[in-house]
C-alpha cells in the first residue's frame, strides 16, 4: 500500500503556482519575470507557473522563457458577448496563456461565483486547451463543525459535473482551506495531506484509480519558504498555490527549488 502510494506520487510532476491576486504593476511584473525566467528548473521536472492579473499576462508570456508558464486568475464561461469587464478563455488562449485559476475562494465569496458558473468555466477552459487550477476548500466554521469532507465533496460534485475522465486527469485541484488564506495560519502538513487524500479518494471513486493517480493536487494557504518543504514531503500534496509569498522573486524561486528537492528525496 505504502509502496503504491509512493509510486503514484513519483508519477506526478510537482506544480508550484504563484497567485499574485491584485498585485504588481507592469514595471513590477517585468522586474519579476526578468529575475526568474531563466532560473526556474526544467519544465520536465517541475511546472512553475505565475497566475497574474489580466493587464500583465501578455508581457509575462513574452518573457516566460522555456520553463516558466503563465496563468490567469479568472475567465468568463461564454465565448464572447455583452459581458462588460469580462475576459474569455479564447482571449487568454490567443495570447498564449497556459493556465487559469477557477473558483478561488475570494471569487466565490466576494464576486458571488457559484459552483454552477465554475462548472461552466471548467468546461470552457478545457475546450480552449487551458489547464484549469480548480480551488476548493472549507471555511473555519465548516472545519470546526466537522463538515470539511462534506463541503469539499459537494464542491467537487458540482464543479466537475459532466467533465470527461481525460479532462479530470489534466485538471489541477488546489485545496485551499479558507481559514489558512492570508492569515499566516497554515494547515499542518498532516491536515493538508489528509484533505488532499480525501480529494484523491473522491476522484478514484468517481473516475477510477488511474485518474486519481495522475491528477495533481496542490495545497494553498500561507505557504512560504519555511513550510513548503514539510508540506511537499506529504504523499498526497503535489504542489502549492501560493499568494503573498510568491510576490518576491527570490522566495518564488526558492520555494520551487525546495519543492523539487523534497519530491526527489
Ligand atoms: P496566501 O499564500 O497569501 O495565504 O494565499 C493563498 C491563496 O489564496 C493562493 O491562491
Amino acid at each position: 500500500m505504502l509502496l503504491l502510494l509512493r509510486l503514484g506520487e513519483l508519477m506526478r510532476k510537482p506544480i508550484i503556482a504563484g497567485n499574485w491576486k491584485m498585485f504588481k504593476t507592469r514595471d513590477e511584473a517585468l522586474q519579476f519575470v526578468y529575475a526568474v525566467a531563466n532560473k526556474v528548473p526544467a519544465i520536465e521536472k517541475i511546472d512553475s507557473v505565475i497566475c497574474a492579473q489580466f493587464t500583465v499576462l501578455r508581457c509575462l508570456v513574452k518573457r516566460q522563457g522555456p520553463n516558466l508558464r503563465v496563468g490567469a486568475q479568472n475567465m468568463h464561461f461564454a465565448d464572447e458577448g455583452a459581458f462588460t469587464g469580462e475576459v474569455s478563455a479564447s482571449m487568454l488562449k490567443s495570447i498564449d496563456v497556459s493556465y487559469v485559476i477557477i473558483g478561488h475562494s475570494e471569487r466565490r465569496a466576494m464576486f458571488n461565483e457559484t459552483d454552477e458558473a465554475i462548472n461552466k468555466k471548467l468546461h470552457k477552459a478545457f475546450e480552449n486547451d487551458l489547464v484549469p487550477i480548480l480551488c476548493v476548500g472549507e471555511s473555519l466554521a465548516d472545519r470546526e463543525a466537522g463538515r470539511t469532507e462534506e463541503v469539499i465533496k459537494r464542491q467537487l460534485e458540482l464543479d466537475l459535473a459532466g467533465l470527461s475522465a481525460e479532462d479530470v486527469k489534466n485538471l489541477v485541484i488546489a485545496y485551499e482551506p479558507i481559514w489558512a488564506i492570508g492569515t499566516g495560519r497554515t494547515a499542518t502538513s498532516e491536515v493538508a495531506n489528509e484533505t488532499c487524500g480525501f480529494i484523491r479518494r473522491y476522484i478514484a471513486e468517481a473516475y477510477g484509480d488511474d485518474i486519481a493517480d495522475s491528477i495533481r493536487i496542490q495545497y494553498g494557504g500561507s505557504v512560504n519558504v519555511k513550510n513548503i518543504g514539510e508540506l511537499m514531503s506529504m504523499p498526497h500534496i503535489d504542489g502549492a498555490l501560493i499568494g503573498g509569498a510568491s510576490l518576491k522573486s527570490e522566495d518564488f524561486l526558492q520555494m520551487i527549488n525546495i519543492a523539487l528537492t523534497t519530491k526527489n528525496a
